[in-house]
Order: C-alpha cells, then structure tokens, then sequence
C-alpha cells in the first residue's frame, strides 16, 4: 500500500519491549509499527489532555457540583435533523451479542453460537498482559480468514462451516489506559489506538473483501470531544490505506455518568461512523459512584439493590433508546452474565428465569439486540428478542412521551439497606475477580456470573464510598476503615483456604486495602494494577529491525 510515510523515519524511536516471535511478526510487522506510530504522533497528544479534563471535571464535581446538559451543544441536541449512519453491512440485526474474550478457545466458540454479532473483547474482559494482546489480534486475525480450528489434546475446535459467521466487532481498550510494550518518542502507546491499529491495518480490507466491515466497541468515554478524537482517527486510519471514509463503525458503550448527559453529541460526532449506543450498566453504576464519591447524596445501598429499574438506571436507558431511534442507530441492551448452574436444576432455573425478564425488560423498552456472556444464554435471549422484535431492529419506536431530565440521570432514591453480607459480597467478588486478574484472566467465573473488571470496580468503589462517609450497616455498626480491612482480611483468608496453591489472593487484597478505606482511590483499578502483569525489563527491540 503507498504510504507518505517513510518507514525509516517514522520508525525512529520506536520501539517493542514485548516478546517478538513468528507468531508476533505476523500482526505486528514493520507496515503496522508506521501505521501504529503515525496514529501516536497524530493523537497522543490530545488523548492526553482530554484525560486532564477528566481530571477537571472530577474537582468541579468534588466541590458538590452537579451535571447538567452543555450549553454550547444545545444546537446539536435540538436539531431533529441530522442522522447518524445507516446500519451498516452485517450489523442491521444485531439483536443478541455475545461478549468475550479473545482467546482462541473463546473466539471459535463465541463464533460458533447462535447469535448475531461478537464483541471480541481487548478491554474488561481481558487481562492487558502482552500475550494476551497479541494473541488476541492473532486469534482474530486467523478467525477472520477462517484459518483458526485448533486442537487441544483430544479435543478440536472448528468453526462451523454451515452458516454465515456472527459479525465481529473488536473492543479496544479504552483512552486511559496505555501500552507499555510499544514506545514512540519514549512514550507507551495508547492501549486504544494500539489495538484499534492493528486491528484495523491487518483486518479492514479483508473484512469488507468478506461483506462485513471494521467494526470497534469503543468503551468507557466521557465526553463528546472523546468522541470527535475517535472519530478523527478513524478518518485518518481510512484515508490511510485508501478506503472510503464512514466504512468504519464504532459502538459506544455509555458507561460513564458524564457521557449520558451528551448522548446526542457522541452520535453526532461519529455521524458517519456511528453504529449506536449500548447500555454498559456495571461499568455505569461504578462510574455513578466514581465521580460523585465525595458527595454524601450518592451513597448507594447493598449492590443487589441497584437494579435496572431504580430511577437513576431506568432514566439512563429511556433516554438512551430515545436518543439512539431518533438518530436512526442502534440502542443496545445490556450484558446477562449469567451462566449455566450445572448440578442443580432448581437454581438453574431461576437464573434462566432472571435473564428471560431482563431481556424481555429491555426488548419492550425498544432495545435493538442484547448481550450475553455465554453461548447456553444466547438462546433464551433469542426466543425473548424473536417474539417481541420481528423485525431486525426497532428504531420506529421512538419513545417520544419519554422526557429525562438531569435531575432524572442524579436520582439516587435507592431503596435498599447496607448490610454486613453486602459489604463481604462485594470483597469476595472484588477479590475474585483482581486475583484472575493478576493471573493474566480477565473474566471469571463467580458464583455463576461472568464477571468482567466493572464487577471489582462497583465493589471498590461502593466500600470507599461506605467507608468515607461512615454509613451505618443494618446491624447498626458504623462502616470504617478498621471494621473495613478487618473484613478485607477475614475475606482473604477464607478465599484463600479453597484456592490451589500459587494463588493471588493476598496480592489482591494488598491492592484491594488501599482502596476500600475511603482514604486513597485510583481512577481505575486496571492502571493499578498493570504494572504486575507486566514486564518490560527486557531490552527493546527497534521496530526498524522487525
Ligand atoms: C520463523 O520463521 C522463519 C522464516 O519463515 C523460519 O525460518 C523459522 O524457523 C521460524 N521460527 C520458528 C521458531 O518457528
Ligand atoms: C441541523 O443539522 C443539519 C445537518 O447537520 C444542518 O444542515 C442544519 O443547518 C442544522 N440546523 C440548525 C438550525 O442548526
């Protein structure tokens, strides 16, 4: 492909401080570490002071500042007359999504269910050490040219041959979270333009060859002008390598409390690029408390109490569906992490039952399509989508009588306890979940749920919370520090006695006791985290000699 980037120059402090082999060359060759580089010099700069505006906004609100709709967008939100893009090629039904992780097990599998699109997961779902990274890219790579069947001992993984494959979608990371294995200038990469790079240089021309087209999931944004930036790559990538600019199509995920006050502005900023919304409900509870921690009105009760019909989330999906019909693009529903309870049948059935409601909530409410985390739910989803949206999509609903206010988004009229068992269910799945983690597994399994880096963060974030403003538990104990680590340790140990040998268990809780106090807090526990799972102590190789 002609470039007018020279190789030699562009390469120029680059480099790989990652393991290289012949499986790494062939998604991180020399043409993709130009095309990686050129997005880093073009970009990196301004991800980074869209991070300092993060910044900014969390002091206005640490003052007891509330959100409200922008002024200056007024003329966006009011004009009824632009649209964001029509559906593209492979994604006009999408109305059950599986989610996962990009392992080669996962990728055939999720590939192999009945459902219509997947969502190759580089973010929540996946633990960022560098393997994982680059086998995931190799994994979709090889799935995307049909060449991924593996065996494992007895056991052979095969794509089936019998149908037309769900579209691929590609979660990258999201605008905070760097790559530490691939420095340009001496500067990591942004995680998310290193996977939404070779993702897209490898991949693009060969998906459209295929009828279906570069599509991302793009996470965890807070604001239009994060969006413009995606937006902004993508024209760059697309003019790039000479395709059509709007080939590319970009989901976001609002899951932040900040972004569901400019839903219509991050439409409007992808316009051309956007395929719709999705309700990232975990993520979105964690954010709820993240941003409003210091302010006693936001203090939440017992994590089972926040369900997706207390007012806060009820208001966040109308005006999500509502906005996303009225742009003509896809309103998405949120995930049922539910799996399958095998040996007992009573339980199983109830959570089936659970996951049939939700979905059926979310299909009557105007969703679009769904998630699920497992294949046995995938078809439970589809009878309740089936039945209640024969046609592929329903953007004719348009919820029009639905009128959210911002006063509607802050409803924190929670009704619900704060309870000693809350407090250990939220350490236990905390520490479930950070102790797979720091063994390089982004999703686990707990207590029959598929649990994603959100669950850890909703469960830190709601013990901070309880700790720093001292709130009384239904046992009549006041929640603090020492009563909070007490129970971090108790926790642990219990954990730790039934896990096998090797286990990070009190690595987890060291992290978890800096967090849980009311006292210090990380913006996100995967940048805390990211230093043990990684390891750039090898010298690097320059890209120039890939
Ligand atoms: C890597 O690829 C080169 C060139 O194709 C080949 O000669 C070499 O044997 C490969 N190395 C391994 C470990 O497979
Ligand atoms: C509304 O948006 C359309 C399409 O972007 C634009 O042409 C028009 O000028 C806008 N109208 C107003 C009143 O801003």
């Amino acid at each position: 492909m002609p470039t007018p980037y020279q190789p030699e120059r562009t390469l120029q402090d680059v480099n790989i401080l990652g393991e290289l082999n012949n499986d790494t060359r062939k998604v991180l060759s020399k043409e993709v570490s130009v095309f990686l580089a050129v997005l880093h010099r073009a970009f990196n700069g301004r991800r980074k002071e869209l991070l300092k505006r993060r910044e900014i906004r969390q002091a206005e609100l640490d003052k007891g500042n509330l959100l409200d709709f922008l002024p200056e967008t007024k003329h966006i939100r009011e004009n009824d007359t632009w649209k964001g893009a029509p559906p593209a090629p492979g994604l006009v039904d999408r109305r059950i999504e599986i989610t996962g992780p990009t392992d080669r097990k996962m990728v055939v599998n999720a590939l192999n269910s009945d459902v219509w699109t997947y969502m190759a997961d580089f973010e929540d779902s996946n633990a960022p050490t560098w393997d994982n990274m680059i086998n995931g890219q190799l994994n979709l790579y090889d799935a995307i040219r049909k060449q991924v069947d593996f065996k494992q001992g007895e056991k052979e993984y095969k794509l089936r041959t019998d149908r037309t494959l769900p579209t691929l979608i590609a979660r990258a990371r999201g605008w905070h979270l760097e790559e530490k294995h691939f420095t340009v200038d001496g500067e990591p990469i942004s995680g998310s333009l290193f996977d939404f790079g070779i993702y897209f240089y490898n991949n693009a021309e060969e998906l459209v060859k295929r009828g279906t087209g570069p599509y991302y999931y793009l996470p965890k944004m807070e604001s239009h002008l994060e969006a413009r930036l995606w937006n902004d790559v993508f024209n760059l990538a697309q003019d790039y390598i000479g395709m059509r600019r709007g080939t590319i199509r970009g989901t976001v995920l609002i899951e932040t409390i900040p972004a569901a006050f400019e839903m219509d502005e991050i439409i409007y900023e992808l316009r051309d690029h956007s395929s719709g919304l999705n309700c990232g409900r975990w993520d979105y509870i964690f954010s709820v408390i993240k941003r409003f921690r210091q302010n006693s009105n936001f203090v939440l009760p017992d994590r089972s109490a926040v369900t997706m019909t207390v007012p806060f989330m009820d208001a966040y999906v109308k005006l999500l569906i509502k906005t996303c019909h009225r742009r003509g693009v896809h309103a998405m529903g949120g995930m049922a992490a539910q799996i399958p309870i095998k040996n007992d049948k009573e339980a199983n059935e109830k959570a089936m039952e659970n996951v049939r409601a939700d979905k059926l909530r979310e299909v009557r409410a105007g969703h679009d399509g769904t998630w699920v985390a497992h294949p046995a739910l995938a078809t439970i989803a589809a009878e309740v989508f089936n039945e209640h949206m024969p046609t592929p999509n329903q953007f004719h609903i348009r919820r029009e009588e639905v009128q959210v206010s911002p006063q509607d988004l802050l409803n924190m009229n929670v009704p619900g306890k704060i309870t000693e068992e809350g407090i250990r269910k939220n350490l236990n799945i905390g520490l479930g979940y950070m102790e797979g983690w720091l063994r390089g597994v982004g999703c686990v399994p707990i207590n029959y749920l598929m649990e994603d880096a959100a669950t850890a963060e909703v469960s830190r974030s709601q013990l901070w919370q309880w700790c720093k403003h001292g709130v009384p538990t239904a046992e009549g104990k006041k929640l603090d520090k020492n009563y909070a680590l007490q129970l971090l340790k108790e926790q642990a140990q219990e954990l730790e006695k039934s896990a096998p040998k090797g286990n990070k268990y009190q690595l987890a809780a060291k992290y978890f006791a800096t967090q849980v106090t009311g006292e210090d807090y990380a913006e996100f526990l995967t940048s805390l985290l990211y230093n043990e799972i990684t390891n750039t102590d090898s010298s690097p190789t320059p890209a120039m000699k890939l």
